[in-house]
């Protein structure tokens, strides 16, 4: 049910540790949903799954410094805090957690949490050291708001895999669940960063979704090889001006690893910069 209830602002993790002690003492689910923030549809479908997994949710909004390489684009990410709690109210948050970076980061940092292979590729190849920021600042989170699951979208599969990964070898207890992609009428996978777009790059950048279908249509009709699926996937790509490939592949949706066959479940995974703006999206890819 959904609970329309103020959402409480807290800023330190002694006081949310605080609320989520008290929180489990009277024998309640706590359901996390981390963000930085500039809030969308896509953000607020996993709030929805939190309400529907748990009988309290909390949403982070930090934008997360160590996760952003230093040529990209933490300085001007979109914050609005205002705004995302306005949303958050109406869908019903409990608490919104916003940390200060010091807060998060106390300064002269000793520890941090990295997870090897799943990261070797893909954004992780593209991204030095993203996903250490990722799984650090993750951590930190869980032990902040102790929550009983927490919820992510699989627009970041990578990041998914990554973080179930951590919250496994680390023995952190939580329950790890994957919220689908929520994209635009037209196709588009929400995200943050589509405000960056000019309205030329705007409408170019369904290419990707287009893409993924277009390989979904070449595995139905029987291939199977994988250079001939990103190869489709690639030319939709690059018929427009303004596409920069990052990289298009083909790789076990559980390992992560490349494969040269689609077989059992493969994902397709796709970043592309449109006028420096780095998109990502994919799909899972099944062989009947
Ligand atoms: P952010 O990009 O704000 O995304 C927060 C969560 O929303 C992530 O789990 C992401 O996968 C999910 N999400 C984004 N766009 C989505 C869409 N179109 N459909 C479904 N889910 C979507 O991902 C991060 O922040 C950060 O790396 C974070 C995990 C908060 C750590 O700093």
């Amino acid at each position: 049910m959904l609970n329309r209830t103020e959402p409480q602002l807290i800023r330190t993790c002694a006081e949310l540790q605080r609320w989520s002690d008290e929180t489990r003492a009277s024998g309640r689910r706590i359901a996390l949903v981390p963000t930085m923030g500039a809030l969308h549809e896509g953000h607020l479908s996993l709030v929805q799954a939190g309400h529907r997994l748990a009988d309290r949710v909390v949403v982070s909004i930090f934008v997360n410094p160590t996760q952003f390489g230093p040529a990209e684009d933490f300085a001007r990410y979109p914050r609005d805090l205002a705004r995302d709690v306005e949303s958050l109210r109406k869908v019903g948050t409990d608490v919104v957690f916003t940390p200060s970076v010091e807060e998060i980061y106390p300064g002269g940092d000793a520890t941090w949490v990295t997870v090897e292979r799943l990261t070797a590729g893909l954004c992780g190849s593209s991204r030095p050291g993203h996903f250490r920021g990722v799984t650090t600042v993750v951590a930190r989170l869980f032990n902040a708001a102790r929550p009983h699951v927490a919820i992510f979208g699989e627009k970041d599969y990578q990041q998914l895999a990554v973080i179930r990964r951590m919250t496994r070898d680390l023995c952190f207890g939580i329950e790890i669940i994957g919220g689908p992609i929520v994209r635009e009428p037209d196709g588009l996978a929400m995200s943050s960063r589509n405000a960056f777009l000019s309205s030329r790059a705007r409408q170019q950048a369904t290419a990707l979704n287009a893409a993924l279908h277009e390989a979904r249509a070449l595995v139905r009709a029987g291939v199977r090889d994988a250079a001939s699926v990103c190869a489709e996937a690639r030319r939709r790509i690059e018929k427009e001006p303004l596409a920069e490939i990052d990289y298009v592949q083909l790789v076990d949706a559980e390992s992560l690893e490349p494969v040269r066959q689609v077989a059992g479940r493969s994902l397709l995974a796709l970043a592309v910069r449109f006028e420096g703006t780095r998109l990502i999206d994919n799909a899972i890819l099944e062989a009947p």
